[in-house]
């Protein structure tokens, strides 16, 4: 069976991006990182990947119109063949046209308990709004903001003493944990869609040849 092939998307630090890469390196998750690609050339994350040795693309969106851009980032992601797009902190919201070209081939980490606080500064919204329990999830990208059908959440308590930081830190330690695994379980091809309902071990999502 053919390795199958992630391009990951960012636009900073990449610390997920370096918890995947190291999943795969330890023979955790089994696949092959094919491009890292950033929308902003200083992105920590692309100084890293070419440390590691890993295909590393900049891509200015600065000045290009959101069409444009996305066909330039498809065309990329094609050109690379990945099975899987994977966004790690990939700070721009994708058009229908860039998600028609990749039909449930898209996850994303949002550092919520979506579907509450979607979009900017989750980690804020969940301090500001005061509840006891957030989180990440991992979800398919689909034409909308934090939207798509949710593949794998993990849930972190907020202590009273926390801010925006404090939570993020514990809620990232999650994220770096359980964006593998759902990697995993979509490159692994077992799991289908019912509604909105991603559910592990029935059918067959990708191709797993
Ligand atoms: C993470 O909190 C992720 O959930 C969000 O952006 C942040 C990216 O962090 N989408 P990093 O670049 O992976 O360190």
């Amino acid at each position: 069976m053919r390795v199958k092939r992630l391009a990951i998307l960012l636009s900073g630090r990449g610390s997920n991006f370096e918890a995947i890469a190291s999943n795969i390196r330890s023979g955790r998750l089994d696949a092959e990182i094919a491009v890292v690609v950033s929308n902003r050339p200083d992105a920590r994350g692309l100084e890293t990947a070419r440390e590691l040795g890993i295909t590393a693309v900049s891509l200015p969106s600065k000045g290009v119109s959101r069409e444009e851009y996305d066909t330039l980032l498809a065309d990329e992601v094609e050109r690379h063949t990945a099975d899987l797009v994977c966004l790690a902190g990939f700070m721009r919201l994708l058009s229908p046209h860039f998600v028609r070209r990749f039909p449930l081939r898209i996850l994303n980490i949002h550092p919520s308990l979506l579907p509450s606080f979607p979009g900017l500064d989750a980690q804020h919204q969940a301090v500001e709004h005061g509840v006891k329990v957030s989180g990440c999830t991992v979800h398919f990208v689909d034409e909308y903001l934090d939207a798509g059908p949710i593949v794998g959440q993990a849930a972190v308590p907020v202590l009273d003493g926390d801010d925006a930081d404090t939570l993020s830190a514990r809620i990232l330690a999650e994220e770096h944990r359980i964006y593998s695994e759902a990697i995993r379980l979509i490159l692994g091809g077992e799991w289908s869609i019912e509604g909105r309902r991603v559910v592990a071990g029935r059918s067959t999502g990708l191709d797993s040849a």
